[in-house]
């Protein structure tokens, strides 16, 4: 078909493609095999005409909206879904829909993975956040005793569809929180990437920066699908960027930060000098924070008490030059030291 970009993650008989390109989602019945019972799984911050878009393409739909935010990431509501799946009738041979951002395509993705030992599972992000990053690769999951993603699974979808249309009402803040998700894989393994957040606007062509995202995490997630080692790069600025986030995230506060941009404040103690002045540049050209609303202290107390346990290593990412990225294990302390020299 015309217009339409095709990148494939090769894994065996679980490979699949994704699909990027405006207006794709007319299409969708074409691109997935929805001639059968379909749970469309959409949350109540997703404009409703993009399930019912699906829905409207399926021979025997059963759409299931669920309240927006990570509390829907749990197991009452997991359950709740696979109730409604079972009076249904849903069988092995029937599938889920995922059309949302990373919250509804992690639950959806795990509902998937367990109704009935597995049934087949498409992802449709509507966030830029999730088309970049999450909706690609499988972790599917949901929280448990306040532990994020604490219950999950490695389980790839059939198929993605990536209409970048969709992400066109999405708000300037939430846009620049999924653009420090796609900045996290440019400065650590794209520097042509990374030269266009630079001197470019990502903005302008976010199909290309998806695409070039995409092909980024297909080939990382075709070499360590269960992130026994190269697929932790993805995790640059994750573990500060957490620590912020439980004290200070969306969900915690009101006026508080979305996780890419936890994200993004995450990366700064991680990187060089030279790399982190180039980061805050491009901070200030997105809008993305510059500095953190919580205390160093304040962000080591909230790491997990894991990853805090005396004697234990982190498996930390660092960046000294765009492109290119180090492992090394770091004792927890070490962290707080690289937080306040940045943030102070
Ligand atoms: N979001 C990081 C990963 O999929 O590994």
């Amino acid at each position: 078909m015309k217009n339409i970009k095709e990148v494939k993650v090769s894994l065996g008989e679980r490979s699949y493609p994704v699909y990027i390109g405006k207006g794709l989602l007319s299409r969708v019945g074409k691109l997935f095999n929805l001639s059968r019972r379909v749970l469309v799984l959409t949350d109540r911050g997703v404009p409703k005409e993009y399930a019912e878009a699906v829905a409207d393409a399926c021979r025997e739909p059963l759409t299931v909206t669920v309240k927006d935010g990570e509390g829907s990431k749990s197991l009452a509501t997991y359950e709740e879904i696979l109730t409604k799946m079972l009076r249904a009738g849903f069988t092995r041979g029937d599938c889920v829909v995922a059309v949302g951002g990373g919250v509804v395509g992690d639950l959806a993705g795990f509902v998937a993975s367990s109704y009935m030992r597995g049934i087949d599972f498409y992802n449709i992000p509507t966030t830029l956040l999730s088309a970049v990053d999450a909706s690609v690769g499988g972790k599917v999951a949901v929280n448990l005793s306040g532990i994020k993603n604490a219950v999950g699974a490695f389980y790839q979808p059939r198929g993605v569809l990536c209409d970048p249309s969709l992400l066109s009402t999405l708000p300037a803040r939430q846009v620049s929180a999924g653009l420090a998700e796609a900045l996290k894989m440019a400065v650590t393994l794209d520097a042509s990437l990374f030269s266009l957040f630079e001197n470019g606007d990502p903005i302008e062509d976010l199909e290309q920066v998806i695409a070039a995202c995409v092909k980024i995490k297909a080939s990382v997630v075709e070499k360590d699908e269960r992130e026994g080692g190269l697929r932790r790069v993805l995790n640059f600025g994750h573990t500060i960027g957490h620590g912020i986030e439980s004290r200070a995230g969306i969900e915690e506060r009101e006026n508080g930060l979305y996780h890419g941009e936890c994200v993004a404040l995450g990366m700064l103690p991680m990187s060089s000098s030279d790399v982190r002045a180039r980061l805050l540049k491009i901070f200030n050209k997105f809008s993305l924070p510059t500095v953190s609303p919580v205390a160093p202290d304040s962000i080591f107390e909230a790491l997990s008490h894991d990853k805090k346990a005396e004697g234990k290593f982190i498996n930390a990412i660092f960046v000294n030059e765009i492109g290119t990225y180090e492992e090394k294990k770091i004792m927890p302390e070490e962290l707080l030291t690289l937080a306040r020299e940045v943030y102070l």
